[in-house]
């Protein structure tokens, strides 16, 4: 009964922005009672007095936002059926979510607190959304949240885009900072330090991939980016490591770090580069974003452009001549792939058990004509009578070619990823290169059982350490980049079959079967093979290893000097095991 007169006032207060303080006011008697070892959450009796939010809100100049979720316009009494339509079609891509506070893409946990998808008479409620958002545009924005949120034991977030897949960019009841205006981009011709000397980028974290690589190559530069046009450049993306069409010339974004820039949980400024604060450098470069402080900005090391081609192909069940002739076409195309990434190309493609879409073989380097003949051997593999029915025509071969990797993105890329909605449930499984060059033939099997449940794999495949790579481009200095992703012959996100129309319920069932019953099928044929930190399950059984692979104790132990209270907090982040969520979903000391 008491709870339910606080959700109700919650509610209230999540569509109408009232401050909801005045109606939960600690002199209450419903005000909840909370052991200092958790967050405050608004319901308790120590979560600050409207008062302390107006004051900190006139600190950042009035850019202190209460949430109401995006969702609201689809639940009375804010329902307005023509933007309800609107967001219905547009509920979980990144347009939707990147743009506005407080937003963030995992709709699991989201979990169908307000949403277009639930009845128009439902309340909508806060959830795991943050309560409040500064639209931080400096470091002083960053240092008065950061002061607010230990001061008051509230919880703080950084929500940068808003893609992490484990939620991390948000947290029920929070004080989040918000990013996205924090995001110049600034060319620097001449860097100079005893680790690199020559052109870098120096990007706020706020700064997209796109418009990074936009800017950089409109001075003659190429950046390593990734493929999602909205995924910021120095957060949880540089931060995890950062893969890209560029790893099999330029490495991860991560080796390309030269200098950061970030905020201490007790608001001090700090900078780490290769001899300065070398540990948090380590730490930083793939070691896993908001964890260890709040960072500002990062400098990265650009390249000169160069002539780059894609190749863009398809094939299906049907043009291959039957089941078993599709299967073998999937075996050759992986098997023949090799040694193009062995020459430094990176290929993006995705395959269920009916079709295998290639985005993209990129070549930088090579003209049409060249990437066209490394192809040679591929298709004749993919058409020879022993492997399949296929054609040259019926692979529907697309070249293209362009004075810079960022032009050629630009026309045969970005617009693939535009329309992304991942599932409530996804997991994510490395390939080892291993695996590859021994005996593929148990893995084969095993995706091929996992496709036939229904789920779709969206791959890279790349060399992170080729020869190529190591002459023009190794690591800036060692790094936290996960060890088994540089062995890696491919990264894969493996996703259920997903409509945002399906029943809330079936998230949950998705969920557990990834867990225990998919993963364990693809982990019988390539046992601990690990995967992406940036694209995986929180749910993962041993996110240490699969996640760090070696690397964990040493961030810990850097994490213990960085945040020793344990400030900053993410589920698969160095620390997650410090914490716990109680049963109203307060952040607690374990
Ligand atoms: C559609 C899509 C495409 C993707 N494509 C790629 C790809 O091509 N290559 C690749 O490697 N990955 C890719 N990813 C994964 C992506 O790298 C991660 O989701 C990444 O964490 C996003 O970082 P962000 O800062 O943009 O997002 P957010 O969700 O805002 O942040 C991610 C995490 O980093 C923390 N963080 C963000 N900014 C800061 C900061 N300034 N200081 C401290 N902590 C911070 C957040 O708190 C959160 O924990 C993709 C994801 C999606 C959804
Ligand atoms: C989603 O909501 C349900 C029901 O309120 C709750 O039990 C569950 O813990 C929530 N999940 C997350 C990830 O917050
Ligand atoms: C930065 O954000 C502004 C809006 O505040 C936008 O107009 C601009 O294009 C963005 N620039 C970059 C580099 O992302
Ligand atoms: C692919 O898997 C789905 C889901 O299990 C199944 O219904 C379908 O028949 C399979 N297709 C082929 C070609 O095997
Ligand atoms: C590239 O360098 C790495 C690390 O130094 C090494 O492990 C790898 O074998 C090298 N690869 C080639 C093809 O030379």
């Amino acid at each position: 009964m008491l709870l339910r007169t606080i959700t109700t006032a919650l509610a209230f207060w999540a569509v109408t922005a009232e401050i909801p303080q005045a109606v939960l006011g600690s002199g209450t008697s419903a005000a909840v009672q909370t052991a200092p070892h958790c967050r405050y959450i608004p319901e308790d009796a120590g979560w600050p007095q409207p008062h302390l939010w107006n004051q900190l809100k006139r600190t950042v100049d009035g850019r202190l936002i209460a949430t109401v979720p995006v969702g609201s316009v689809c639940h009375y009494p804010n329902y307005d059926e023509a933007k309800c339509n609107e967001l219905t079609k547009a509920w979980g891509l990144a347009q939707t979510g990147v743009p506005r506070p407080a937003e963030f893409l995992a709709l699991y946990f989201q979990n169908n607190t307000c949403t277009p998808f639930t009845p128009t008479s439902t309340r909508c409620v806060l959830g795991n959304y943050a309560s409040y958002s500064i639209d931080a545009r400096s470091i002083d924005d960053v240092r008065a949240g950061i002061d607010f949120a230990q001061k008051h034991n509230v919880r703080l977030v950084v929500k940068n885009s808003g893609h992490d897949f484990y939620g991390q960019s948000t947290g029920k009841g929070a004080l989040s900072l918000w990013m996205h205006h924090y995001n110049k981009t600034t060319m620097i011709h001449n860097y100079a330090s005893s680790y690199y000397n020559g052109p870098a980028l120096h990007v706020q974290t706020g700064a997209e991939g796109a418009a990074a690589g936009a800017h950089a190559s409109a001075e003659g530069y190429t950046v390593v980016a990734g493929s999602c046009p909205t995924v910021k450049m120095a957060g949880g993306y540089l931060g995890g490591g950062g893969h890209s069409y560029l790893s099999g010339i330029y490495g991860f974004a991560a080796d390309n770090v030269l200098e950061w820039e970030m905020v201490t949980a007790d608001g001090e400024r700090v900078v780490a580069t290769p001899t300065q604060n070398q540990d948090l450098y380590w730490a930083l470069s793939g070691g896993g974003a908001g964890t260890y402080g709040v960072v500002l900005s990062a400098t990265v090391r650009v390249f000169p452009n160069e002539v780059t081609s894609n190749a863009a192909f398809s094939f299906s069940v049907g043009q291959a001549g039957g089941i078993e002739e599709y299967w073998n076409a999937v075996s050759t195309f992986h098997q023949q792939l090799k040694p193009l990434l062995d020459q430094g190309m990176v290929a993006e493609y995705g395959f269920t058990n009916e079709t295998l879409v290639v985005t993209g073989v990129m070549a930088p380097g090579h003209t049409s004509d060249s990437l066209q003949s490394s192809l040679q051997p591929l298709v004749d593999a993919l058409t020879a009578k022993s492997c399949s029915q296929l054609t040259i025509q019926s692979l529907g071969m697309k070249l293209a070619q362009a004075d810079s990797y960022y032009g050629l993105y630009k026309a045969e890329i970005e617009s693939h990823l535009a329309g992304l909605v991942f599932p409530a449930a996804m997991a994510g499984r490395f390939v080892p290169r291993k695996i590859m060059d021994i005996d593929a033939t148990e893995l084969d099997k095993a995706l091929r059982a996992v496709a036939d449940r229904g789920y779709a794999y969206a791959v890279i495949a790349l060399n992170a350490l080729n020869s190529v790579r190591n002459r023009t481009a190794p690591p800036i200095a060692a790094n936290a980049v996960q060890p088994n992703f540089n062995d890696a012959y491919s990264s894969l996100m493996i996703s259920p079959r997903w409509t945002n129309s399906l029943p809330w319920s079936e998230a949950q069932v998705l969920q557990d079967q990834l867990i225990n019953e998919i993963l364990p099928m693809y982990d019988a044929a390539a046992p601990d093979a690990g995967g992406y930190k940036n694209e995986g399950n929180w749910a993962e059984k041993d996110i240490k290893k699969s996640f760090y692979a070696g690397t964990y104790e040493r961030l810990e132990e850097i994490k213990k000097k960085m945040d020793p209270s344990g400030f900053f907090y993410g589920i698969t982040s160095v620390g997650f095991d410090r914490f716990d969520w109680d049963s109203a979903g307060r952040l607690c000391k374990a």
